[in-house]
């Protein structure tokens, strides 16, 4: 078939076979659940790339998939086409003015000098800059020269960690920011509609593509907070638990670990407490 066709042509329909391929496929690799409503997103994801790589059969597209180094490459960009990205500075505030407040107290009733975050599911980097925003600007409130402190971003998709690692970002996407801070941490670019995150804040987050569905090899722990926002949504309960029980496991002894609320219900885990403040789900690991 001509290129120029591939653009016109309607997305190939899914047989119901080979939807149940690829959705145990993605779903035993990634923990992201295709259900039947989600089938339309699933079909135009998959034949958008087959599109692109002159492939049209479901069939044949799931063997390339399957087979050595090749697969692993082009999963890579698949799994970036089946994540819904969608993110923001400062996105739940809630759930930010909770991190102030538990950092405020660790930093007021303790002698550290080390604060550690983790943004787990991190996307093109709003969520970790939003952390690293906040910490700056209460070492800097506080007077605290004295602590150091580091931010962890993880996500599952390279190219969108390649995003968050450049830090640039259109105007209209930092309107979470007070002004304040926009001024002291980025710079606009010469096209004037970009703006760059500062290297000073750069520097404090370690950006690392990891996959949920693998934390046991994750080499983080002693967490004072971590941050898992709008990854476990698409995941089956009993692969929630799994995840956040192996989070939990990642905190200090009085960290925190905050969910989005709703993302987890009727549960309780032997090391957390959760955390009564309004507008959040939230645990603090006690035991
Ligand atoms: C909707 S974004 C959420 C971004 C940010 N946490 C927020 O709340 O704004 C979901 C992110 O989770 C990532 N994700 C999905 N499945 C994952 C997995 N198994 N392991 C790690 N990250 C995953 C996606 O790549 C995507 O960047």
């Amino acid at each position: 078939m001509a290129l120029a066709d591939w653009g016109i042509k309607p997305v190939t329909p899914i047989s119901d076979e080979q939807f149940e391929l690829w959705r145990a496929l993605i779903e035993a690799r990634t923990g992201m659940m295709f259900t039947q409503t989600r089938r339309p997103f699933l079909e135009v994801a998959l034949s958008t790339r087959m599109r692109e790589i002159t492939i049209d059969d479901y069939d044949v597209y799931y063997e390339q998939v399957m087979s050595g180094v090749s697969g692993e490459r082009e999963w890579v960009v698949l799994v970036d086409r089946l994540a819904v990205q969608e993110t923001s500075f400062f996105r739940h505030a809630s759930s930010y003015a909770l991190v102030e407040k538990h950092l405020k107290l660790l930093l007021t009733n303790s002698a550290r000098h080390e604060l550690n975050v983790w943004s787990a599911g991190c996307s093109t980097g709003e969520e970790p800059y939003s952390l690293a925003l906040l910490v700056e600007d209460l070492l800097h409130s506080a007077h605290r020269k004295d602590v150091f402190y580091g931010i962890t971003a993880t996500d599952i998709s390279l190219p969108t960690l390649i995003k968050a690692r450049q830090g640039v970002y259109n105007e209209r996407k930092l309107h979470g920011i007070p002004d304040s801070l926009k001024q002291q941490y980025f710079q606009i670019l010469p096209n004037h509609r970009d703006w760059q995150v500062s290297q000073q804040l750069k520097s404090r987050i370690a950006f690392a593509q990891l996959n949920l569905m693998d934390l046991e090899k994750a080499p983080f722990s002693d967490m004072d907070v971590i941050f898992c926002q709008n990854v476990l949504i698409y995941f089956r309960r009993f692969r929630k638990r799994d995840v956040v029980s192996n989070l939990a496991s990642r905190l200090q002894l009085g960290g925190i670990l905050v969910l989005g609320v709703g993302e987890i219900m009727d549960w309780q885990h032997p090391l957390l407490e959760r955390i009564d403040y309004p507008d959040t789900l939230a645990f603090r690991r006690v035991a």
